[in-house]
C-alpha cells in the first residue's frame, strides 16, 4: 500500500483546530482508495517562539526535507510581531524548498451566499497563481537613523528573469488545462522598472503558449473587477504582493476566507510542497471550536492531487460541495451555529 509521510505544522490559534479535521478526511479518503499516511507533527509556532526564542529549530528545514508534503494550519499570534512568525517559519520554508508557485483556487459553492448576491454558484471558479519567493517580499533594504527626524526605510523589490518566467510558465500551463484564459496583474504605469519587465516576460511567454488567450490589467482596476465581475476570470497570475492581496480579496468574494485553500508548490518536486488554508490563526475565535475547517480540508485535497491521487482529491472537493449544497450545517463565519467537529462529522458522512 502506498504510504505518504506528511509533516503537520498546526501552528497557532485555529491552525490547531482545522488540521485534525483535514487529517480525518485524508485518512478516510486514503482508506477508500488504498493508500495511507504517516504523520509527524511539529509544534513550530509563536508559542514555541515565546518559549525558546525561535519559531522552529535551526535544522527545521532538514527535518522536513524527506517528507512527501507539508500541511500547515496558520501561524501568528498577538504578542509576537507578524514579521517574526512569517520570516521565522513560512518564508524560510517557501524559499528554502523553492515553492515558487502559490496556487489559490476560488469557487462559489452551491449553498454559499457570495457577498455578490447576483453570482450564481458555479459561475465563479478561478485560480490565482502567486509568485511566492521573490518580488516585493525581499530582504534587501534597510533602515537608517532610527529614532531621529531623518529616519528612513528602503525596501527593494527583486524580479528575476528566471523567477518570473517559471511562475508565468506554470500559470500559462494551468490556463491551457483549464479555460484557456489568463490575466496578468500589473502596475507598469506607476512602478516603472520591475513591472514593465514583468509585462515583457508575460508577452514573451505568451508567444510560447499560443493556445492561451492572455491579457494584462492594472492591479487597481483588477481589484475592482474581482468584485464587479468575478465570473470572467479563469487564471490570474500576479507577483508576490499583488497575488497575496488579490487572493484574499477573491476568497472574500467567494463567501468566506475560512473556505479558501492554498498550495505552495515546488513544481520540480526536488523538495516537499506545502499546503495551507489562506486564513490566519484567527485569535478572535481561537479556542472556541467554531473555526471553519473547509480551507484546511480543501488544502488537503490539493495535497492529494499533488501526491498523485486526483480521484481522491475529487472525492474531497465533492464532499465539500455536498455538505454545503445538501445540508444547512454552517460554521458561524457562514452564518450558522455548527461547531468545527459537527461540521467535519457531516462532511465525513457525505464523503
Ligand atoms: P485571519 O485570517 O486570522 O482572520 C481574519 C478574520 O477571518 C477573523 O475575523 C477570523 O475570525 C476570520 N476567520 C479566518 N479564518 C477563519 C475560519 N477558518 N473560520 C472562521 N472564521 C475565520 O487574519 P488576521 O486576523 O489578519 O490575522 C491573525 C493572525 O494570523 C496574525 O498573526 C497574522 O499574521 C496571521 N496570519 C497567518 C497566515 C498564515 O499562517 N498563512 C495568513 C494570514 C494571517
Ligand atoms: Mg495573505
Amino acid at each position: 500500500m502506498t504510504n505518504h509521510h506528511i509533516a503537520l505544522i498546526p501552528g497557532d490559534g485555529i491552525g490547531a483546530e482545522v488540521l485534525p479535521p483535514a487529517r480525518r478526511v485524508l485518512d478516510a479518503v486514503g482508506a477508500r482508495h488504498g493508500f495511507g499516511f504517516t504523520y509527524t507533527t511539529y509544534d513550530w509556532s509563536c508559542e514555541r517562539y515565546a518559549r525558546e526564542g525561535a519559531m522552529m529549530p535551526q535544522n527545521g528545514l532538514d527535518l522536513l526535507r524527506d517528507k512527501d508534503a507539508i500541511l500547515l494550519g496558520a501561524v501568528g499570534y498577538p504578542g509576537v510581531p507578524d514579521h517574526v512568525s512569517l520570516w521565522g517559519l513560512l518564508i524560510p520554508i517557501r524559499r528554502g524548498f523553492r515553492q515558487y508557485v502559490n496556487v489559490r483556487p476560488i469557487r462559489v459553492f452551491e449553498g454559499i451566499d457570495s457577498p455578490l448576491r447576483t453570482a450564481t454558484p458555479g459561475e465563479i471558479d478561478f485560480v490565482v497563481v502567486r509568485e511566492n519567493v521573490e518580488g516585493e517580499y525581499s530582504e534587501i533594504g534597510g533602515r537608517l537613523n532610527r529614532g531621529f527626524p531623518d529616519e528612513l526605510a528602503v525596501q527593494e523589490s527583486v524580479f528575476t528573469r528566471t523567477g518570473v518566467t517559471r511562475v508565468l510558465d506554470y500559470a500559462f500551463e494551468l490556463a491551457a488545462r483549464r479555460g484557456g484564459r489568463l490575466i496578468s496583474a500589473t502596475k507598469s504605469n506607476g512602478i516603472v522598472h520591475t513591472l514593465p519587465f514583468w509585462d515583457e516576460l508575460v508577452a514573451e511567454r505568451g508567444r510560447s503558449h499560443p493556445e492561451v488567450d492572455w491579457d494584462q490589467e492594472h492591479i487597481d482596476a483588477l481589484a475592482a473587477k474581482f468584485v464587479l465581475d468575478p465570473a470572467r476570470f479563469d487564471v490570474v497570475v500576479a507577483s508576490n504582493l499583488f497575488g497575496d492581496i488579490l487572493s484574499d480579496l477573491a476568497a472574500a468574494v467567494a463567501g468566506s476566507i475560512g473556505i479558501a485553500p492554498a498550495a505552495n508548490l515546488n513544481p520540480e518536486r526536488e523538495f516537499p510542497s506545502m499546503f495551507e488554508p489562506v486564513h490566519g490563526s484567527a485569535p478572535d475565535i481561537a479556542g472556541r471550536g467554531i473555526a471553519n475547517p473547509l480551507g484546511a480540508i480543501w488544502s488537503a485535497a490539493m495535497m492529494l492531487d499533488h501526491l498523485g491521487h486526483p480521484e481522491a482529491a475529487g472525492d474531497v472537493t465533492g464532499a465539500i460541495a455536498a455538505v454545503l449544497a445538501k445540508t444547512d450545517l454552517r460554521t458561524p463565519d457562514l452564518g450558522g451555529t455548527a461547531t468545527t467537529t459537527d461540521f467535519t462529522e457531516k462532511l465525513l458522512e457525505l464523503l
